[in-house]
């Protein structure tokens, strides 16, 4: 039902933890089934150097957590800005289709973490 990408972020995943001195922290909650995701960013010159996650949820919210701190990192804020659901997915050779929710929490608690960013900027 999971490809191996996904058992493999699932298993082993990528960047977990938390950012004390993070440049924007998003945050997004799925209301479906209560789960939640915080990404934390740094950036450096408009370009995402570094990504951090905490995430309290199913399988497949930690695999794309995983995932989408793999993409995003070295990435531009309009870069990143452009990672939708789908685009997750896709990365994670598919998710199961009652699955497809889990993946909108990562891309939109990245927007939201790049938002605050923004924010603090005064952009
Ligand atoms: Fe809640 Fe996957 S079931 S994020």
């Amino acid at each position: 039902m999971y490809s191996e990408k996904v058992m493999d972020h699932f298993t082993n995943p990528r960047n977990v933890g938390e950012m004390p001195d993070a440049d924007g922290v998003g945050t997004e909650g799925n209301p479906v089934c209560g789960d939640v995701m915080k990404i934390f960013i740094k950036v450096r010159d408009d370009r995402i150097t570094d990504v951090k996650f905490q995430t309290f949820g199913c399988g497949a919210a930690i695999a794309v957590s995983s995932m989408v701190t793999e993409m995003a990192k070295g990435m531009t804020l309009d870069e990143a800005m452009k990672i939708t659901k789908s685009s997750l997915a896709d990365a994670l050779d598919g998710l199961p289709p009652q699955k497809m929710h889990c993946s909108n929490l990562g891309a939109d608690a990245l927007h939201k973490a790049i938002e605050d960013y923004r924010k603090k900027q005064g952009k």
